[in-house]
């Protein structure tokens, strides 16, 4: 099956000062897609979503979502048209429950806040509704913080690090979670992370960054295994990559 290019970057250049994070990246995502960004700390993964997301406006380069240019669209109308984001660390009003915060990305989304507890139930956390953001443990958070991003049913989702400061032993289920939700709801993952065998498990294709640019571009087998991106990004302690664990949403 032909699967259509659901985002499209050409040219993307951002410089801050004399960093580049951003040199001439050229790129195009497939419709249904899981896809694994990864790089070194500073390498622009961060500053990729933010302008796939608005947040930060290219110097030059163009992005577009299915044939819609939309370079230097504000933020919430890039979420409006179907790309929703989490973040590094998750925006949650700790003081306020689960399902209040649900309520509040409802509101802001212009659905009704009926919706709350599907959006909680969708990644597994409606135990929770009722307890304070704030004293949850950072697996549920980051599963609250993603509920939020998908309660407008987005076409499109970047996770900035989902499995970051979750134990190791609750990563796997947190991205099990995720995952089942964006393919209950059919949407395109691009998610950044540093744990390589999440990424190798997860990923239907993988984008390695390095000094602003894309070093490999495969599925995980082929990116994990490039010598550049072993030297560059990876390192040699890295022998969890060399796991067995096959793809566990195959
Ligand atoms: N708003 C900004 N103003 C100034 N410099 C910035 C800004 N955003 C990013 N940078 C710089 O751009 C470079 C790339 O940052 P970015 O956040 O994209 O990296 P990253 O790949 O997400 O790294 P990490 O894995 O540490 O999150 C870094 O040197 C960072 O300091
Ligand atoms: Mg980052």
């Amino acid at each position: 099956m032909n699967k259509q290019t659901i985002i499209r970057a050409t040219g993307l250049q951002k410089s801050f000062g004399s960093v580049m994070p951003a040199r001439n990246i050229t790129v195009s995502i497939e419709e249904h897609s899981i896809v694994g960004l990864i790089g070194t700390n500073g390498a622009g993964k961060t500053t990729f979503v933010n302008m796939l997301t608005g947040y930060i406006r290219p110097d030059s380069g163009d992005i577009h979502f299915y044939d819609k240019r939309i370079t230097g669209i504000a933020p919430r109308n890039i979420t409006k048209l179907g790309i929703a984001r989490s973040f590094q660390i998750p925006q949650l009003f700790a003081s306020q429950t689960a399902r209040e915060n649900v309520e509040i990305a409802l509101a802001i989304s212009g659905f009704p806040a009926t919706f709350a507890d599907e959006s909680l139930a969708r990644l597994g956390v409606l135990e929770f509704s009722e307890t304070p953001s704030g004293t949850l443990p950072e697996g549920t958070r980051k599963l609250l913080d993603i509920a939020l991003a998908m309660v407008c049913k987005p076409k499109v989702l970047l996770l900035d690090e989902p499995t970051s400061g979750v134990a190791a032993e609750e990563k796997f289920d947190v991205m099990n979670r995720v995952l089942d939700a964006a393919r209950e709801l059919d949407v395109t993952v691009l998610f950044v992370e540093h744990d390589m065998e999440i990424v190798r498990r997860y990923s239907d294709r993988v984008l390695a960054f390095f000094d602003g640019t894309i070093i490999a571009d495969g599925t995980a087998e082929v990116v994990l295994a490039d010598p550049k991106v072993r030297e560059l990004i990876i390192g040699e302690t890295a022998v969890s990559v060399s796991g067995e664990h096959g793809a566990a949403h195959a």
